[in-house]
């Protein structure tokens, strides 16, 4: 992560605007102070540390951009503006201009941009690595838009250059974990998803991609004809999805061994050389057992707070930890704005939890951008509303 350290720096007087970086306006407490900061058209906080002799400014590890070189660009101007080139300790950013401006349509850097992107029929390739059977499927099916989503950054990249190489322009590639992708897609709106040689995790199996609640999620979103794929050479893991499927009431499989495909991945050469079985189990005809599909949005129109509500807010907040069955809700920070508080906080489902800035003044609002409609997130908030109306008193919101 970008940053640079600096003995002391300059009264922060904002808003402050130089070229495309505008440093808007700023949330503090003993520790630290965050800076709102816009780049054209991505906003996130600048986290200033405060240390005994010194300040650390680097990003904030929660809203950072999805380009780096707006990180660098704003670390920049605050170190000439705010700071005496004396005083800097150390640095560790260096920042080339054009990468402002590299951009590629085939990466989509956040879900939001992922969803806009979205139309007409659309694949799904869980953790495609070297990429060769999601170039191969967007080849082969050029009204198909490809969606890949990766945990490691590097075959993002490597992938969307190959894409470019061969004009494959129907995929849109994500950096995330799989099993947060599929709740925040449509139901039925998707033809298949594949899941070729993932990781087993055999001594760790909560790991895995799979679970009960990733079926339902495939159950939620394959079209009526649409069907998952998993490809392995792990025949416990075969056995393991088999099972997590059979939990519908009347799936239908698919079973081959050693099938040979017209592509094969590069893990694929890797087992065959070593004279390991290859299995599929194909999946489709899952009902919806899938529930919260209706959920409402994030309503905070019920609740208002006055002076005094904020004054007790600021007093009783405490890094309070909450726990529903399938739900958390963590308050991890709190910082003191011009008009009103702000809080950290991370919540949701156990294995895929959000982290947010939540702003309160006479309402509330989330910061940056909302968390995704699932249902352990709007419980999570039904229960932060209820906290922050009792103003932090247990015995009486619980
Ligand atoms: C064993 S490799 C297989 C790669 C490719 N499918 C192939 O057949 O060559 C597993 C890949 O899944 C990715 N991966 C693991 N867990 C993931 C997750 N939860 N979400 C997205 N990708 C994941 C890893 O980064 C890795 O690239």
């Amino acid at each position: 992560m970008p940053n640079f350290k600096v003995k002391k720096i300059k009264k922060l007087i904002l808003p402050f605007r130089k070229d495309e970086v505008e440093l808007e306006w700023m949330a503090e407490n003993d520790n630290v102070i965050l800076i709102y900061t816009k780049v054209n058209e991505e906003s996130f906080f600048l986290q200033v540390k405060k240390e005994k002799d010194s300040f650390i400014i680097k990003g904030d590890k929660h809203t950072k951009p999805s380009k780096i070189a707006y990180l660098q660009k704003s670390l920049q101007v605050f170190r000439d503006y705010f700071c005496h080139n004396e005083d800097i300790i150390s640095e560790a950013f260096a920042f080339k201009h054009n990468a402002l401006i590299e951009k590629t349509s085939l990466i989509a850097y956040d879900f939001d941009q992922l969803l806009a992107q979205i139309k007409g029929k659309i694949y799904i390739e869980i953790g495609f690595g070297s990429g060769r059977h999601l170039l191969y499927q967007a080849k082969n099916n050029p009204d198909v838009l490809v969606i890949g989503i990766e945990i490691y950054n590097p075959a993002i990249t490597q992938v969307a250059k190959l894409a470019k190489k061969q004009n494959i322009n129907n995929i849109l590639l994500i950096q995330s974990d799989a099993r947060l992708l599929l709740s925040v897609l449509k139901p039925n709106s998707v033809e298949k998803i594949f899941l070729h040689f993932p990781v087993p995790w055999d001594k760790k199996p909560h790991r895995r991609v799979i679970a009960r609640n990733f079926c339902e999620e495939c159950a939620r979103v394959l079209g009526k004809n649409g069907r998952f794929e998993l490809r392995t050479d792990s025949c416990e893991y075969f056995d393991f999805t088999l099972k997590q499927f059979l939990c519908f009431n009347s799936p239908k499989f698919t079973l081959k061994k050693n099938e040979n495909l017209e592509i094969s991945s590069k893990y694929e050469d890797r087992w065959k050389k070593q004279n390991k079985d290859i299995f599929d189990l194909w999946v489709w005809n899952l009902d919806n057992v899938c529930d919260g599909l209706n959920l409402d949005d994030f309503d905070f129109s019920d609740i208002t707070f006055n002076a005094n509500d904020l004054i007790l807010l600021e007093k009783n907040f405490k890094n309070l930890t909450l726990k529903g069955d399938d739900y958390f809700l963590h308050f991890e920070n709190l910082y003191q704005v011009k008009e009103g508080l702000i809080f950290k906080i991370a919540f949701g489902a156990f294995n895929k939890p959000e982290h947010c800035y939540i702003g309160v003044s006479k309402n509330i609002e989330f910061l940056f951008k909302k968390p995704f409609k699932i249902k352990e997130n709007l419980k999570a908030i039904e229960k932060l509303k209820k906290v922050l109306k009792f103003h932090f008193d247990v015995i009486v919101f619980s």
